[in-house]
């Protein structure tokens, strides 16, 4: 046995949390990675909505989830996490079952575009409300960039204050590796 890391720890919480139908979120697409992921595990049946800032992001999802047959089952949004509810469908509302948040920048593109403390905790606020009982928010905070230390320390404030009697929240990274390694915060519906 092997500790995961981190990417492979997020994957295996999504992997045990979606199956084929269910509705998922990926707050920080990127360059599509995690929103394909999701895709793969939701089958066409489900369905994931894909959110990001940056055009060039939307674009190369789509072009990765096309390459993969898996375009079918999203909706990719150019829009802010912030505003994510107001872009769930009406039959998916508090239907959804798992959502992923890769927080800081996309390594190869424009590093002064950051997630922002503000409307991640928005964001994740508002998935808590739209996830169904037993269902599960994972964010993987990178913060080693400008701005990052800052989001950390409000993210981990946020989720600490959160009750307990509503949501299980995990904290999961290596505590002796260099340069400010990322790590998870798993958010669980009760
Ligand atoms: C670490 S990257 C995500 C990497 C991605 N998961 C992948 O597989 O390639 C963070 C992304 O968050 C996006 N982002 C920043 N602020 C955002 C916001 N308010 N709403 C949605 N996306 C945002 C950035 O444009 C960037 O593409």
């Amino acid at each position: 046995m092997t500790l995961l890391r981190i990417l492979d720890y997020a994957h295996s919480l999504m992997e045990d949390s979606l199956t084929e139908g269910d509705i998922a979120v990926d707050g920080t697409c990127g360059n599509g990675h995690d929103t394909l992921f999701l895709a793969n595990l939701v089958g066409e049946t489900g369905h994931v909505y894909g959110f990001d800032i940056q055009p060039d992001a939307i674009a190369n999802t789509k072009a990765r989830l096309e390459e993969h047959d898996a375009y079918v089952q999203t909706s990719l949004i150019h829009d802010s996490h912030a505003n994510l509810s107001e872009h769930i469908h009406n039959d998916h509302h508090n239907q959804i079952q798992a959502g992923i948040f890769n927080l800081g920048y996309l390594p190869g593109s424009d590093k002064s575009v950051v997630t922002k403390p503000e409307e991640t905790i928005a964001s994740i606020e508002s998935l808590l409300h739209q996830v169904k009982k037993g269902g599960l928010i994972v964010l993987v905070v990178y913060h080693g960039h400008p701005g990052g230390k800052e989001e950390k320390e409000a993210v981990l404030r946020y989720v600490e204050s959160l009750d307990q009697k509503n949501v299980r929240a995990l904290q999961y990274g290596f505590i002796n590796q260099k340069n400010t390694p990322p790590f998870i915060i798993a958010l669980e519906k009760q």
